[in-house]
Order: C-alpha cells, then structure tokens, then sequence
C-alpha cells in the first residue's frame, strides 16, 4: 500500500476517532430542546389587574376610586358603626363612594352586586356578604368585568381565586373567647346549661361563633340546652328568650352573638324574675356602647368585641389592588374582650369610638 494511501488511511481512522468520543455523539439524541423560551414575565395574578378603565394604575390615588359598596342592611349599633366608618372614610380621603343598602335581603344584595358589575364608574366593588353562599355567578361576572371585589367584615364559603381578600374578624375566635369566659363564670356551677342567640341563618358570623363557642365551652361539660336565630335584633332576643323561660328558668348563662341580641335576653330575664349577670350569666359579641353601658348598669358580664371600624383598611387594599399590588387572602382585624368588673371600665367606655 502506497505510502500516500497509508497516511489517508491513517487519516480517515483519526477522524473517525475524534468524531466517536465527541459528547454530542453519545448523548441520545435529545429532541431537539425547545430553546428555553425567555421566562415570561409572570402574568400578574387576577389581584393585579388593575381594574377596568383605571389606567392611572400603578400611580392611582384615593381620589381615582369609585368604590361600589354592598352593606348588609342597618341591623343594629356595630352595622351603624361600620357603615359610618365606611362613609366618613371614604369623605376623608375623597374617594367616591356608592353605597348599597340591602335591607338584609340576600337577593336585593346580589341584585346590588349586579348594578355595580354593569355600572361603569365603579372600579372596586366592595361587599359585606349576608350569607356564606351565592356569590359564584356574579363573582365570575366581576372577574369577567375586571372589577375587583374585596370581601369586608363577613368571609363567604370557597371561591377564594374570585376575590381579592377579605378583611375581618375571625369569627370562630370571637365564639372560643365567649366560651372559655362562660366556663371560667360557671366554675363550680353544678349545671352549665347555657342558651345561645344566634345571627342571620346562614351569615359567617352566626355560623362560626357558634362553632368557636362549642369548642371551648364543652372542654368545661356546658351544654348549649337551647339555640335559636334572633336575627340580630333586640326584639327578637327577647321573644326567643321569654319563649324559653316560659319552658325553663335553669339556665346558668345566656351567650348573645351580638350586643342587641343579649340586649334583649336581658329584658327577658328581668321580666322574668331572674337577676342577669347575678342569677345567669350574659355574654355578647360586639363591644358597641349599648354593651359598654349594659356592663356599667352590671346586667352584662362580659363583652367580646367585633370590630366595625374596617373602611381604613378596605380602601387601603383597594387602592392596592388597582395599582396592581398582590394582598393576602385575609387581613384580620384586632378584637378585644372587656369586663363588667374591670375597675378602669368607665375609663374604658369613654375611650370607645363607636
Ligand atoms: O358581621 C358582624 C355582625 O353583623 C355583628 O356582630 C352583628 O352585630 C352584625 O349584625
């Protein structure tokens, strides 16, 4: 073999060696890799779409707000309380407020919610909801319509990616505290048999405080010998209680998820010829000045406060949300509980603002 044809040989089987042991060789030839698609930038989440027409977004100020409001109705001293803390609020920091009453009816707050959804000037819908359930069609026609919707003072079951946060009491507290004061009231007692008044059928805070109440009362054996909805109202307190006391008078406390509810628990009592916070023991939720003066006239033992001052922060997160700001799911606000026989209570019920 020609010297000239060796050195090609000895060429040929270099090359071939060189190209066997290169890494792009041995690797399975993998399909060919999408070349990495440059990260998108993330999508911002629902939360951060600025709302419909608000193109001031990320700069926006109060005074770009057209807040659409859902109140549940006017049902006592803490719905007052909440409802001036939204229009006083709204004043001060000269943002426009559209406020919708619905007189405690379910329908009339969807039929509200509805308005707000086609009414173009409203950029936030905000809503205090009357029940946990409902709200599905009409959140998705908010999504759908790029109004955000914030939830205020009540939270609803399930939908969480529909709405932007809710802001309010934990409910379910608000019960454990009232339980854990009856039981350490009726230490010793030789029955715990307590009655309890209960909100609107189907309202977050009727629902949960009863839960919460269960949970600590029962560690210490009370039995919860009646429960009843007295929708919130002095009235109906009454007329519930006074049906009880026509059945039985042994009962050793009486648990009113509201200030009006115990309110009327309390008349009841009196007319009846029990002493209350003497003879059964009375616990409210609410905190308002009605329970504040129950407590200072020593026919109210203790008082678990709700707090109604929610607008600051509802427009807080509203106007974060149109500047496309992501919130937390729920932004709780802070709750106290207060004594009849707390001696710095005058001092206290001073102090209140609502
Ligand atoms: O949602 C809060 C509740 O609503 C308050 O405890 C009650 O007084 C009101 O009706």
């Amino acid at each position: 073999m020609s010297h000239l044809k060796k050195l090609v040989f000895l060429f040929i089987i270099a090359l071939m060696v060189l190209v066997a042991c290169s890494p792009a060789a041995t690797a399975e030839p993998a399909a060919p890799a999408e070349a990495e698609e440059p990260a998108e930038a993330e999508e911002p989440a629902e939360a951060e779409m600025p709302a419909a027409g608000l193109d001031c977004a990320p700069n926006c100020q109060y005074s770009d707000l057209v807040v659409g409001f859902l109140q549940t109705g006017s049902e006592g001293g803490w719905r007052a309380a909440n409802t001036a803390s939204f229009k006083e609020t709204a004043e001060q920091l000269g943002l426009t407020l559209k406020f919708y009453d619905s007189q405690n009816d379910l329908a009339k707050q969807v039929a509200g919610f509805q308005q707000f959804i086609e009414d173009p000037e409203v950029n936030v819908i905000v809503m205090s909801p009357l029940e946990v359930t409902g709200w599905e069609q009409v959140l998705k026609d908010a999504e759908a319509a790029g109004k955000p919707v914030i939830l205020s003072d009540r939270r609803i079951d399930g939908f969480e990616d529909l709405y932007v946060t809710f802001i309010g009491a934990d409910f379910v507290e608000e019960g454990r505290k009232s339980g854990t004061e009856m039981c350490k009231m009726l230490e010793g007692s030789d029955s715990k048999n307590v009655w309890e008044l209960v909100g609107n059928v189907g309202a977050a805070p009727a629902i949960d405080r009863g839960t919460g109440f269960r949970e600590t009362a029962e560690e210490c054996g009370i039995v919860v010998t009646n429960s009843q909805t007295a929708n919130w109202s002095v009235v109906e307190g009454k007329q519930v209680t006074e049906a009880w006391l026509k059945e039985s008078k042994d009962v050793q406390g009486i648990f009113g998820q509201n200030d009006e509810m115990a309110f009327g628990a309390i008349e009841a009592l009196k007319e009846a010829g029990l002493t209350p916070a003497v003879d059964v023991m009375t616990i409210s939720v609410d905190a308002t000045a009605g329970a504040f003066q129950a407590m200072l006239d020593g026919t109210l033992n203790v008082t678990v406060e709700c707090n109604p001052l929610l607008a600051p922060q509802v427009y807080e997160a509203a106007l974060a949300t149109v500047n496309g700001e992501t919130l937390p799911k729920w932004i709780p606000s802070q709750e106290s509980v207060f004594f009849m026989d707390d001696p710095n209570l005058e001092a206290i019920a001073e102090g209140r603002k609502y």
